[in-house]
């Protein structure tokens, strides 16, 4: 099988690898020449574990291969994959889904051949069966189908998400098109790993109530965890004597600053648009998107009340950028809104993240990065971990107490121990802790 991968970037790369891990012969292509050249270098262009060398292995094997010419990946190709990113539209919020289109009319361009275009971009429903048109429309004589089939990885866990997945969405019109994507994914058809076959429709359908259904359960913990901080009553003990319920489940019941990333915000928003077009409002998740935003500035709140009510003037050092541990995307990241909402505030920013800090210089203004965490809070009047990375988990307290000027602690991953942290001597607040 020899298959396309349009879209470089964090779906792309992963798919494209492991893939080729499959046996499968993979062309990925980006329109980013610099990103195409570091490939080519052999380095990779974004942070995720176990992914650079994943790629080396399948590069020598010589069933991996970059380039910048669309002409070659779709060429003789059995699926050509859409990969490419769907940010939230400026302004409305619907998703952005220009540069699935420009990739549907380039692939329809040089396409030689039957061929399957999948979109595995995550994209509203009938986004493809308008791809099918514009490919229809630019080329009247190709023989291709299109599907769906939306991608489910987990930034920091993206390889193991992508080899063993709890189910794959497959959405196609015909059987031919089933068969050939059965094919590209016939290692995981071999584990018995649940397909989900079903019209287009649904396959884009299932992507977002995928993802706003997450959302819900993190927004959910949330509100939980502020109710406990004003009644009295632990969230980490909430979240795991319901979570053992089988129906209700343990994953995603981490109280914390809000949901960020590169999906979650984009996605809830973009089906509320989509449901508001159809006249079928999803109020619970326009709910979801309206608390989670006001999360982000109420945990600045929260680190102003921990610095007894002003920080202006001070120093606050934050540890963790990124939206989540084991990445280096920043994407719509709760640490942006809180250091933002800090600075407004008067405080001056010292930053350190393992991997987010290159991006992070990009969207924030006047911070101060550091090289690791205990540079980051020399003389600083408060301490915030914003990230759960490893990194942070087991910090030497001793001397993170020496050297913040102010022994404060506000710990919205709750990594910590409350009653560890006061015998050390600090000032600790946590989330959903009362
Ligand atoms: N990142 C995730 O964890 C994740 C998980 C599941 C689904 N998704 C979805 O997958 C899609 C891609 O997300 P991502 O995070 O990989 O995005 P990304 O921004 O990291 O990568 C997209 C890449 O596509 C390239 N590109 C854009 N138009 C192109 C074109 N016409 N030809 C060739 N290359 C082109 C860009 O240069 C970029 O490198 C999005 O729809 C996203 O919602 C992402």
């Amino acid at each position: 099988m020899k298959i396309g991968m349009i879209g470089a970037g964090y779906v792309g790369l992963v798919s494209g690898a492991c893939f080729a891990e499959f046996g499968v012969d993979v062309v990925c292509v980006d329109k980013d020449v610099a990103r195409i050249d570091s490939l080519n270098a052999g380095k990779c262009p974004i942070f995720e574990p176990g992914l650079e060398h994943l790629i080396a292995s399948n590069v020598d094997a010589v069933r991996l291969r970059f380039t910048t010419d669309l002409v070659e990946a779709v060429n003789g190709a059995d699926a050509v994959f859409i990969a490419v990113g769907t940010p939230s539209r400026r302004g409305d919020g619907h998703a952005d889904l220009a540069h699935v289109f420009a990739a549907a009319k380039e692939i329809a361009d040089v396409l030689d051949a039957y061929s399957v275009i999948v979109t595995k971009s995550t994209v509203p429903v009938g986004t493809g069966r308008e791809v099918k048109r514009i490919i229809q429309e630019t080329r009247p004589d190709a023989d291709f189908d299109v599907a769906s089939n939306p991608e489910f990885l987990r930034e920091g866990s993206a390889i193991g998400d992508f080899m063993r997945p709890d189910r794959v969405v497959i959405g196609t019109e015909t059987q031919r098109a089933m068969d050939v994507l059965s094919e590209v994914y016939r290692p995981l058809f071999l584990l018995e790993t649940p397909i989900i076959n079903t019209a287009l429709e649904t396959a884009e359908l299932i992507k977002y109530a995928a993802n706003s259904f997450l959302a819900t359960k993190i927004t959910f913990i949330n509100e939980f965890a502020s109710l406990c901080e004003k009644v009295g009553g632990d969230i980490q003990d909430v979240a795991r004597g319901i979570g053992l319920d089988g129906r209700i489940g343990g994953k995603f019941l981490h109280a914390g600053p809000g949901f960020g990333g590169s999906c979650f915000p984009k996605d809830a928003l973009a089906l509320v648009k989509t449901a508001r077009d159809a006249n079928s409002p999803i109020k619970i998740v326009e709910t979801v998107v309206a608390i989670n935003d006001a999360r982000k500035t109420a945990m600045a709140d929260k680190v102003i009340e921990a610095c007894d009510g002003s920080v202006d003037g001070k120093n606050i050092a934050i540890l963790g950028l990124t939206f989540k541990p084991n990445t280096d995307d920043m994407r719509d990241s709760p640490s942006l809104a809180i250091i933002e909402a800090l600075q407004t505030a008067g405080a001056a920013i010292w930053a350190y993240d393992p991997q987010g800090m290159v991006e992070a210089a990009t969207l924030l203004k006047d911070v101060m990065f550091c090289e690791g965490p205990y540079q980051t809070m020399e003389g600083s009047d408060a301490l915030v971990i914003v990230t759960e990375w490893n990194a942070f988990r087991a910090l030497d307290l001793k001397r993170v107490k020496t050297l913040l000027a102010h022994p404060v602690l506000i710990d919205l991953r709750n990594i910590y121990n409350p009653r560890e942290m006061e015998l050390a001597g600090f000032k600790y607040h946590s989330v959903g802790r009362g």
